[in-house]
């Protein structure tokens, strides 16, 4: 591995070995999500708790100012909206890596699915994507999207992240589930959950807690945080749980006492 990946390695994943990736990528497919309708207003005060920003091009040119010290995971592949449910998250390169490269990232995220008529598609643009990140020491993280119909189950998740780390991934995001150490021993290189749809906190710090149990080194979440009844509370708990090795009581009654 050469310097330029190592180092931005570095950058994502904290000496500790654990991360805090915070997600605010929804708009390039569900437009004006809730809690982000002014991204920058809601992103501000999460930044001092979060080690990674995963935006949009956009998101990132329009809401984040440039002088922001936070490394970026940009988000690299989409071309479909939340409208279009029979090719929901058939996605393909939208952003090139000459731009990438241009707006300074540490790393770009790009989404597979596999398991659909379309995993091809999204399969082969994902490498495409590997190999022209990797030329300039760009690690790839790999979203392993669910679709419709699809469970989000360790047979399917450890086929998936599996998948994504031999095609070349450097990091992968998957979702939490039941047996989650099947997906993490048979994958080769580091996980992070998604947050998914918002549940309860305590729920969502439960689950930040069982998946590093399991041996994920930590979260790149969204929606658990940004659209939580007090999303600055929220990250400091998950924050805690990853870096300070709060458990989850300890981690609600921060984000309780913080309310
Ligand atoms: C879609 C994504 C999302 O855009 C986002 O990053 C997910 O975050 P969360 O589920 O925590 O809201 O990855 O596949």
């Amino acid at each position: 591995m050469d310097w330029g990946m190592k180092n931005r390695i570095s950058r994502i994943i904290k000496k500790d070995g654990h991360t805090v990736m915070l997600a605010v990528d929804h708009g390039y497919f569900m437009g004006p999500t809730t809690g982000l309708e002014k991204l920058d207003e809601m992103v501000k005060p999460l930044l001092p708790y979060a080690d990674v920003l995963m935006p949009t091009r956009g998101g990132l040119r329009n809401y984040i100012p440039p002088e922001t010290d936070i490394p970026i995971c940009l988000r690299v592949s989409g071309g479909t909206s939340i409208l279009n449910e029979t090719n929901l998250l058939h996605e393909g390169i939208i952003v090139s890596m000459e731009d990438a490269i241009r707006l300074n990232v540490s790393a770009v995220a790009f989404s597979i699915l596999v398991g659909q008529p379309f995993e091809r598609d999204t399969l082969l643009a994902f490498t495409q994507v590997i190999d022209e990140a990797n030329r300039y020491g760009i690690p790839v993280l790999a979203v392993t999207a669910v679709g419709k119909g699809l469970g989000k189950d360790a047979r399917y998740l450890s086929l998936a992240s599996r998948m994504a780390a031999e095609l070349g991934a450097s990091i992968v995001k998957t979702y939490f589930c039941k047996d989650f150490e099947k997906i993490v021993e048979t994958c080769p290189v580091p996980i992070v959950i998604a947050g998914g749809k918002k549940i309860p906190e305590k729920d969502a710090l439960q689950m930040t807690y069982d998946a590093l149990q399991a041996g994920a080194i930590g979260v790149d979440m969204g929606r658990n945080v940004f659209q939580s009844s007090n999303p600055v509370s929220m990250i400091k708990a998950v924050n805690a749980i990853i870096h300070k090795k709060y458990t989850p009581k300890e981690a609600y009654d921060l984000f309780k006492s913080n309310k």
